[in-house]
């Protein structure tokens, strides 16, 4: 991508774009997601975000917000953070986590930020570590329909968001 400068923003996503959201999934990554899944994603509102290049959608980040298996407080789970292949390395993966992390910061309830990814996917691996995440567990047969089956989880703490 080059020549003519570019915007990159991010809105809502509401009953009459999901339909966006779903196509854009399905084209980034190999897991399908279902209706319950839309249907959630509605639900939990900043914490899911279409990202626009030049005013056409290219990204996404899905959130929702739950409890520490291990504690008191609260986490929130990245489901899908993804951009489309055409667009990467221009900063939307980055302004979508950014996003998740200034609600974080404006919350105070959350302790960390967690997500799964697979073995093998070096550049979510790339992104994830530079804005701080680490790989705190390996759970195998992680996914059912995808090989290798085995997923990371990456996880950093909101201290020093
Ligand atoms: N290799 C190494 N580092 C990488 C990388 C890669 N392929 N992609 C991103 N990074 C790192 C770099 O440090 C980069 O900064 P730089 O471009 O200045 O060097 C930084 O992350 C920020 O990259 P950015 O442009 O904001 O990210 P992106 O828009 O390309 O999105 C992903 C990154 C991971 C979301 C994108 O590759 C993607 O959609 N992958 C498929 C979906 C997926 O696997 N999501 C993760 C599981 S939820």
């Amino acid at each position: 991508m080059s020549g003519a400068p570019f915007r990159v923003e991010l809105g809502d996503i509401t009953p009459h774009n999901i339909k966006q959201l779903k196509k854009l999934n399905s084209v980034i990554f190999p897991v399908f997601y279902n209706d319950k899944f839309y249907r959630n994603v509605l639900e939990q509102g900043e914490f899911s975000k279409l990202a626009y290049f030049n005013d056409v959608v290219v990204g996404a980040v899905c959130c929702r917000l739950e409890n520490c298996p291990n504690g008191p407080g609260k986490q929130v789970y990245i489901m899908t953070l993804g951009c489309l292949a055409p667009y990467r390395r221009l900063g939307t993966g980055t302004l979508l986590l950014e996003h998740i992390f200034k609600i974080c910061r404006q919350r105070k309830d959350v302790d960390s930020i967690c997500l799964h990814v697979q073995i093998n996917n070096e550049e979510a691996i790339a992104f994830y570590q530079k804005f701080g995440f680490e790989i705190t567990e390996t759970e195998e047969a992680y996914y059912k329909r995808i090989e290798p089956a085995s997923a990371y989880v990456l996880r950093r703490d909101t201290t020093g968001l």
